[in-house]
């Protein structure tokens, strides 16, 4: 009886089941009542009584060691067939909120402030033809801009570029011929120019267009006078100098006084007290033209401003790379505003 506890022993310690069957019939061969160790205890009473006490340890150890194995491979099983654990919905929220992009920050200011006053906004194609970003606003044909060396071509003849500008958005929306028109178009556009501190091929602009009966020039500075102090505070002055834009008759580009130094000079204003924030003027006749509007009724005005200069001006960043870089370090810093 001894040798045939021992050889149980042996099996019970080696027995690994494979799957749930395996493990019920380990049970039925040994734990059963009508299995092994239950014929064991039957012959006990054949045990000789001075061996009995020896045979009783051995037999309940046996019984113990059996039962072990049971339970402990029960319990894997157990855990095998558990659900897969559900989402605790109790947990508060927002603990890893996230934080808005600082262009993004400062495109949705500048929308509020336009939208405030009656524009809505307009969004056209990232990819465009010659006509709109181009043609219809009175660049003439071996304009330099036109060139491969501004301009990413995706195709030739016909000419399909990425938008140099949101400028090809004033075209979409006169072309559609609803008067009078007031808005603004925010949007990316692309220009093949070498990635530095102060310029990148991708970057981001908000354009804006007017156009009704009577629209003057005074119309574009008192509107972008009171721009210019709901963006960078009251006290902000601004100025026009004369440019050129093929697209607009009269055109300027417009400064704002330095909101850091006040207008007292200081390096990001490069001691003039002076910033350019933008490009503007009064929509070209041929441009009204060539998109089916009466020059000879209507007129308007189109401002157009970079949106990473102004977040720079805003924020005090001083280099453009570190918007498209995602660091979130430098993501960070924006999360309190708004
Ligand atoms: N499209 C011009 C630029 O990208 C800006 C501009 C827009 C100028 C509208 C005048 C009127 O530089």
């Amino acid at each position: 009886m001894k040798d045939k506890i021992a050889a149980l022993l042996t099996e019970i310690e080696a027995f690994v089941p494979e799957n749930a069957d395996a493990l019920e019939a380990f049970r039925l061969k040994f734990m059963s009542k009508k299995g092994l160790i239950a014929g064991l205890f039957a012959d006990f009473k054949t045990v000789a009584p001075e061996d009995r006490k020896e045979m009783g340890v051995l037999l309940n150890e046996l019984k113990d060691k059996a039962q072990g194995r049971l339970n402990q491979f029960r319990q894997i099983g157990e855990i095998e067939k558990a659900p897969i654990a559900k989402p605790d919905l109790t947990l508060p929220a927002g603990q890893f909120s996230g934080g808005r992009h600082p262009l993004s920050i400062v495109r949705n200011q500048i929308n509020s402030i336009f939208k405030r006053i009656g524009f809505t906004i307009s969004e056209g194609p990232e990819i465009e033809d010659d006509f709109h970003n181009f043609t219809a606003l009175n660049f003439p044909p071996e304009h330099p801009a036109r060139d491969m060396q501004d301009t990413f071509f995706i195709s030739r003849d016909p000419d399909i570029a990425l938008r140099t500008h949101t400028s090809s958005v004033q075209v979409r929306v006169m072309e559609a011929g609803k008067l009078p028109i007031r808005i603004i178009a925010p949007g990316r556009v692309f220009r093949n120019e070498a990635i530095s501190a102060r310029a990148h091929c991708i970057f981001h602009q908000i354009e804006g267009l007017y156009v009704d009966k009577d629209v003057s020039f005074a119309d574009l500075k008192q509107t972008l006078f009171y721009f210019a102090q709901e963006f960078f505070g009251a006290e902000t002055r601004i100025r026009f100098r004369p440019s050129y834009f093929p697209f607009t008759e009269t055109s300027a580009e417009m400064d704002v006084s330095c909101n850091i130094c006040g207008g007292s000079g200081c390096n990001i204003c490069k001691h003039s007290g002076w910033v350019e924030i933008m490009g503007c003027g009064m929509v070209d006749p041929n441009v009204l033209e060539a998109c089916g509007i009466d020059s000879s009724i209507y007129s308007g005005y189109a401002f157009g401003m970079g949106i990473e200069r102004i977040t720079m001006m805003k924020f005090q960043i001083n280099d453009l790379r570190l918007f498209f870089e995602n660091d979130i370090r430098f993501l960070k810093q924006f999360e309190a505003a708004q």
